[in-house]
């Protein structure tokens, strides 16, 4: 029987859940034994049966309503060194697992093809030093590898929404409405800041559903001279026309052109210095990434996985490690190293402040 494991790492999202339980139930479906590997990389490095536990039909039953990630998942620092590795291909091996599927960022996927890279070093340390025997040398030759992406950010180069995304975004613009009740009493302006370290999709969509009056992103970077002006002409006209409200929106990664970051707390003091309103910041913080997910990730996770364990039972050693990505409502697979390179490109042109290359590369996403 078949041994495939899921692990989710990195930064929790919405769909997780959803999605183990996709990977959970395809498994069993199609005759394989399907393991989870609790709190991520951590799990892995740890193992034992605490960490990598088999796991059947009912075990998760109810986890589509439910929101992050029923397995855990951890930040892992012993996994970046190949001594942290070594443990979990042996932790692997004894459990009679040679397949692994993770729900990440792009670190997390990184790390797992390296792992599969590395694999046939590490079996090999792993006989040489007595920790295997040559028949489980043989026997586990390869590591598959798949990795879907859990991700609130949406920044993941090659697929139109990561897990998680559109219930992050859901989140925001419900806090939005809420906050735009309270504004409109005293008329105040807010600025609302949320999560998006290298990337300002969820700034953008939720500044387009909330119709904010001005929105900071990292990929469109504002002039330092120009910007504050810029914001308080539009707030201004807006006021002008009657609105009692100013919504501005800030990515956490919002930079200007020198790569200064935009803060919230800049946005405020221009707000109040140079236009007498009376403003409040609100930080969304981690409720992005709270309650369950909303239709759309339960349904993209639940394609997901079924189509992750799809990519495990037809790979072959010579298959690169797939992604499992959404493109035109089509899930597809994608080459994990391609799409991971993509993404860190974006995150490079931004440093190299080359923004019409950012917008040009975020295009053809
Ligand atoms: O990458 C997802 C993300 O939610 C980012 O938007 C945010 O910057 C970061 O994780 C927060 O991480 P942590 O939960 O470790 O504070």
């Amino acid at each position: 029987k078949r041994c495939i494991a899921v692990l989710t790492s990195g930064g929790d999202a919405q769909g997780m859940n959803p999605f183990v339980r996709a990977v959970v139930r395809t498994a069993l479906f199609k005759g394989c034994q399907p393991f989870a590997i609790f709190e991520g990389y951590k799990g892995l490095v740890r193992g034992g049966p605490e960490y990598i536990k088999a796991l059947n039909w009912e075990d998760v039953d109810g986890w589509n309503a439910q929101g992050g990630t029923n397995i855990g998942t951890a930040r892992c620092k012993e996994f970046k060194e190949r001594a942290g590795r070594l443990a979990g291909a042996l932790h692997l091996i004894e459990a009679g697992i040679d397949a692994l599927i993770v729900c990440g960022g792009d670190g997390s996927l990184t790390g797992a093809d390296l792992f599969r890279a590395e694999w046939p070093s590490l079996v090999d340390e792993l006989l040489n030093s007595g920790k295997i025997t040559a028949e489980q040398a043989t026997t586990y030759q390869h590591l598959t590898i798949c990795g879907a992406v859990g991700s609130i950010d949406n920044d993941m180069a090659d697929t139109d929404s990561t897990i998680g995304a559109y219930s992050a975004l859901d989140r925001i613009c419900e806090a939005v409405d809420y906050v735009e009740a309270t504004a409109k009493s005293h008329s105040r302006a807010f600025v609302i800041e949320v999560m998006g370290r290298h990337c300002g999709w969820l700034a953008l969509m939720s500044g387009i559903c909330t119709s904010a009056d001005s929105i900071f992103i990292p990929e469109e970077a504002v002039d330092p001279k120009t910007w504050r002006d810029d914001m308080c002409k539009v707030v201004t006209k807006h006021r002008e026309r009657g609105k009692r409200t100013t919504i501005v929106i800030v990515a956490e990664g919002a930079l200007d052109s020198d790569l200064t970051p935009v803060t919230s707390e800049d946005v405020h003091k221009t707000l109040v210095d140079r236009l007498g309103l009376d403003t409040r910041i609100t930080v969304l913080g981690h409720v992005q990434r709270g309650g369950s997910a909303v239709a759309f990730d339960r349904i993209l996770a639940t394609l997901q996985g079924v189509e992750s364990v799809n990519a495990v039972l037809e790979s072959t050693p010579s298959t690169p490690s797939p992604i499992i990505t959404v493109s035109e409502n089509q899930i597809q697979r994608k080459s994990l190293v391609e799409s991971v390179k993509s993404t860190k490109s974006i995150a490079a042109a931004i440093k190299e402040k080359e923004f019409s290359r950012v917008l040009q590369l975020r295009n053809s996403e």
